[in-house]
């Protein structure tokens, strides 16, 4: 049961996989709000290396030392998933300046969907300023140890599942 008074905000990505950067938004996030609703996407069109199952695990085993942080998957558009959630903020974070190139689209689409819905963006902490997913995922395919910017777990699921997709 929602309790109407609580302030929920929602965190979309793809997380595949979650990352420390990732980690660190939604930890700074927790410390902001009542609650926090991590929301994995499930894009159809987007190629992910792990399944929507795993993602969420590892998201749930990232987050499991912060209680206000609860993990689901969501369908279709952002704005209706934060909406059946009780939720009227979406909180993304900024890497670079060719961050909120990429956001700033989004989250006006996104209040013109949904007007009472903010979207907050949280900068970067400077130690995670140049992580992404993707970069991860390109070293680590390469032999690259990547342990130090992803959260315990998720570094040997990572070099299993690209052993296992290399050709
Ligand atoms: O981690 P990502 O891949 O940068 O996350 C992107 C995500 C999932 C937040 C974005 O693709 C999204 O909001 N998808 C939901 C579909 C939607 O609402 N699209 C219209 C946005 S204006």
């Amino acid at each position: 049961m929602s309790d109407t008074s609580e302030v929920i905000a929602y965190c979309p990505g793809s997380f595949d996989p979650i990352t420390n950067g990732h980690l660190d938004i939604i930890e700074r996030a927790a410390q902001l709000f009542d609650r926090v609703i991590i929301g994995v996407a499930l894009i159809a069109e987007k190629t992910h290396l792990f399944s929507p199952e795993e993602r969420l695990a590892m998201c749930r085993e990232a987050c499991a030392h912060l209680p206000n942080v609860t993990v689901r998957t969501f369908e279709g558009l952002l704005v209706e998933a934060v909406h059946q959630a009780g939720a009227r903020i979406i909180i993304k974070g900024l890497r670079q300046a060719a961050d909120l190139s990429h956001e700033a689209p989004m989250a006006t689409m996104n209040r013109s969907l949904r007007p009472e819905i903010e979207t907050l963006f949280l900068l970067a902490s400077p130690t995670y300023a140049f992580i992404s997913s993707s970069l991860i995922k390109w070293v680590c395919s390469m032999g690259g140890d990547v342990s130090a910017q992803v959260p315990p777990g998720v570094a040997p699921k990572l070099t299993q599942r690209l052993a296992e997709a290399a050709p």
